[in-house]
Parts: C-alpha cells; structure tokens; sequence
C-alpha cells in the first residue's frame, strides 16, 4: 500500500490533501528562500521565529529541522541521567521514543484516553516508578499534555 493512500479504504498519510489549501503560499515561500540562497538559519528563520514566539506569547521561540530535532532538544534540556524514566504514549511516531533514548533517558509507555486521544493521567501516575532511595523521582512525561484537573 503506498503512504499516499492509493488503495482502498482511509489513507495511513495524506500529505497532499493537508497541504492543497495552502500550496501556492507554500511554493512562494520555498522559491523566496530559494532565491535568497539562504538554506540555513537567516532572515527567513528569524521571521518564522519571530512570528511563533508572539503567536504562543513567548519570550524565544527556535525553529529546528524536524519534529525529531525538537523532541531532542526538549529533552536534553532535562539533563536526563542514566535510567531516569520518561512517561510516553505508544500513540505516537517512533521519533519520540528515539528522542528519548538518544537524550539519555528510559522510555515507559502509558496508555491515552481514548476520548482525547492524549496520556490519561491515570495510566502516568500507574506508570511512575518509586524514586530510588535518596533521590527523587525523575519522572518526566513527552507527548502531548492531558488536562491534569480532570
Ligand atoms: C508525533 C510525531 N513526533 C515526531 C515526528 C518526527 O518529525 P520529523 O519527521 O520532522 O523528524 C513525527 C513525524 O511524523 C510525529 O508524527
């Protein structure tokens, strides 16, 4: 079966209809830094950074390369030690995992609720392992946040 869904049935990935919207903004974007020859960081970047830190109102915002360069990042920033544990979802892309054993810590798994579709709160609290004796606990959660007050 090919990724962009040529078979029957629902496709695993649909790039193009996601895309379809906003293809021609999309085309004039890559030949504008096509045209600038500046394929790494530059003005483009520094816009793209601009733009997101206000839309999410924060201080900095860092434009990566991919999904699996942010996670990375996210989680070096922990300072993970060997064998802390870090609470994941299997409902994910196996870049997460990754991101988390190339960062140095453990993956462990716990499941979603179904109706959100994000970690149940109660599956992270069955997951944490106690904290070893003179230390605290090191676990810490990667995938998208549930509503802790639910
Ligand atoms: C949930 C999730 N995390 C991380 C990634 C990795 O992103 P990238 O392929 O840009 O490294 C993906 C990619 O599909 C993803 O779906």
């Amino acid at each position: 079966m090919s990724v962009t869904g040529d078979s029957e049935g629902v496709p695993f990935l649909d790039i193009e209809r996601q895309e379809a919207p906003i293809s021609g903004e999309l085309m004039e974007a890559v030949a504008r830094v096509v045209e600038a020859r500046s394929y790494v960081l530059g003005a483009t970047v520094a816009e793209f950074e601009t733009a997101m830190a206000e839309r999410v109102g924060a201080g900095h915002a860092v434009g990566v390369a991919s999904g699996s360069d942010a996670l990375y990042l996210a989680l070096r920033l922990l300072d993970l030690e060997p064998g802390d544990e870090v609470i994941t979802t299997p409902f994910t892309f196996f870049a997460t995992a990754g991101a988390i054993e190339n960062s140095g810590g453990r993956p462990v798994f716990a499941d979603i609720d179904p109706r959100t579709f994000n970690l149940d709160p109660a599956a992270v609290r069955g997951r944490r392992s106690p904290s070893a004796p003179g230390r605290s606990s090191r676990s810490t959660c990667s995938g998208r946040w549930p509503r802790w007050s639910r």
